[in-house]
């Protein structure tokens, strides 16, 4: 056998270095290249489940069998909205959060809906099967007391769902082979390693073969792998991207760790689409489905407050409302403080100059403080209006009447561009007893959506849109 090498391996990009530099050339970073002992492996073929007839020789598209994607429902309606209708058989996907956001419980809670028999499919035959979740970071007492916690010792997940505390990849993969699950779950992909690399648990080198290891006995076997992956401060998963283009789904779990509300998204997905959320609750037995989100992200019984506007946001098909809430305060010395929570600094930055150079409101040297409630984050353009309007009202201490919603895109003219899917949003916020709603005329002055029981005003400006929610 050959002799071990080394390279130095930058854990924020992944390129490899035939030797110690302070600064990696792929990336820039300083200091981020560790000493990676690698010994040579055969060479690994990745197959992947063919069509019938030769795959090798290409064909018309159009003489191409077609594959319908069998997809194994998960059993919880928010994951399985997420993933575009359930698990895909030798798929990987990626779950990546905060540590303490509830990823552990988000995947036994999968793993026990999986398992669970659904009256239709056990009258076919074809129960959920079995779960091997295999856990490096907790003792299988640590996760058996969590699934007491989550109520699932006595129910069928009790049987089912088989838990296994190891961390070498290859006896994961062993096990697997062996027990033949219907789901294999890895928490976390940081805290398991592969004996033939040297370089700690976590680095880019372990992560990223541990992951092409997994990533190979999934599409092998034809089993599911659900990985879970922690993710650093500034929003990366550690292996940055070197695990993205792995794996078939990227999720993430979002959310306020000392809330209880969480968001799951799709941040790729080959079998679906990304733009579905699926909201949770995260209570004393674990992460609740909220199906009916709409009213989650506004505070209860909120009277008129100066600074708090309600957002007619939309996440893929799905109307959300949120309160936007705003502080405009006189600066001490200094540069004024902007601090920002689940919105874009630049799209705030961009509503500063634009209320100051459109519509006469010099807030630039104020400190100014923003956010959503709930702890969740929208990047959605209709969320300026909104935020506009809350930075003024909290400006002029002058609230927007309560029962009033508002969407809309802020141009730098001070002009309003209109927002996708406007008469949905409208519908959903009369569903939910708004009374009002200032939305932007639309560029040819056509009529916004009528909506039973809503007043809808469409304004061009906003300079109008501020005078429609605070008067003049
Ligand atoms: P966990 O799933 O361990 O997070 P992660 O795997 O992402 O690190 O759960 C994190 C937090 O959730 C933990 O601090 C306690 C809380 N929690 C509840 O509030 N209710 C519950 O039923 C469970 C299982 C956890
Ligand atoms: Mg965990």
């Amino acid at each position: 056998m050959a002799r071990p090498q080394s390279r130095y391996v930058c854990q924020a990009c992944g390129t490899s270095h035939l030797r110690w530099e302070g600064q990696c050339r792929g990336c820039g970073a300083w200091d981020t290249l560790v000493e990676t002992l690698v010994r040579p492996e055969p060479a690994r073929t990745v197959r992947r489940t063919a069509a019938p007839g030769d795959p090798a020789r290409p064909r018309p598209l159009a003489a191409l069998a077609s594959v319908d994607v069998e997809r194994r429902p998960t059993g919880l309606g928010e994951v399985d909205r997420v993933l575009g209708g359930g698990l895909v058989p030798g798929s990987v996907v990626l779950l990546g959060g905060e540590p303490g956001i509830g990823k552990s419980t988000l995947v036994l809670e999968v793993a026990a809906g999986l398992v669970r028999p659904r009256s239709l499919a056990a009258a076919n035959g074809a129960s959920g099967g079995t779960v091997l979740y295999a856990s490096g970071e907790e003792s299988a007492g640590q996760v058996r007391l969590r699934a007491a916690r989550l109520g699932l010792l006595e129910g069928h997940a009790g049987g089912a769902v088989s838990v296994l505390a190891e961390t070498d990849v290859e006896r994961i993969v062993e096990a697997a082979r062996q027990a033949a699950p219907g789901l294999l779950v890895v928490d976390s992909i940081q805290a398991v390693s592969h004996e033939g690399l040297e370089g700690p648990a976590g680095s880019v080198g372990q992560v990223r073969e541990a992951a092409a290891r997994l990533a190979e006995f999934a599409r092998a076997t034809g089993t599911p792998v659900l990985i879970v992956g922690h993710v650093t401060k500034d929003g990366s998963l550690a292996g940055p991207k070197t695990l993205e283009h792995l794996v078939d789904v990227v999720l993430a779990l979002e959310g306020d760790r000392y809330g209880p509300l969480r968001l799951l998204r799709a941040s790729k997905n080959r079998f679906g689409s990304t733009e579905e959320v699926g909201v949770f609750e995260m209570a004393g037995s674990g992460l609740a489905e909220v199906t009916d989100p709409a009213r989650a992200f506004l505070t209860e019984g909120s009277a008129a407050a100066a600074g708090s506007v309600v957002a007619a946001t939309l996440e893929g098909s799905r109307p959300l409302l949120v309160e936007v809430q705003a502080l405009v305060a006189q600066a001490g010395a200094g540069t004024p403080r902007r601090t920002v929570a689940g919105l874009d600094p630049n799209r705030l930055a961009l509503l500063i100059a634009v209320l100051g150079r459109r519509a006469g409101m010099a807030i630039a040297g104020h400190d100014i403080y923003a956010s959503l409630v709930g702890g969740v984050s929208v990047a959605e353009p209709a969320l300026d209006l909104p935020l506009a309007l809350a930075l003024a009202s909290s400006h002029r201490d002058r609230a927007v009447a309560t029962g009033t919603v508002a969407c809309g895109e802020v141009g730098l003219l001070g002009e309003l561009r209109p927002v996708g899917g406007l008469e949905r949003r409208l519908r959903e916020a009369a569903r939910l007893g708004f009374g009002r709603a200032i939305v932007p005329a639309g560029p040819a002055k056509g009529r916004p959506p009528s909506v039973d029981g809503l007043e809808v005003v469409a304004v061009g400006t906003l300079r109008e849109a501020l005078a429609a929610g605070l008067g003049s």
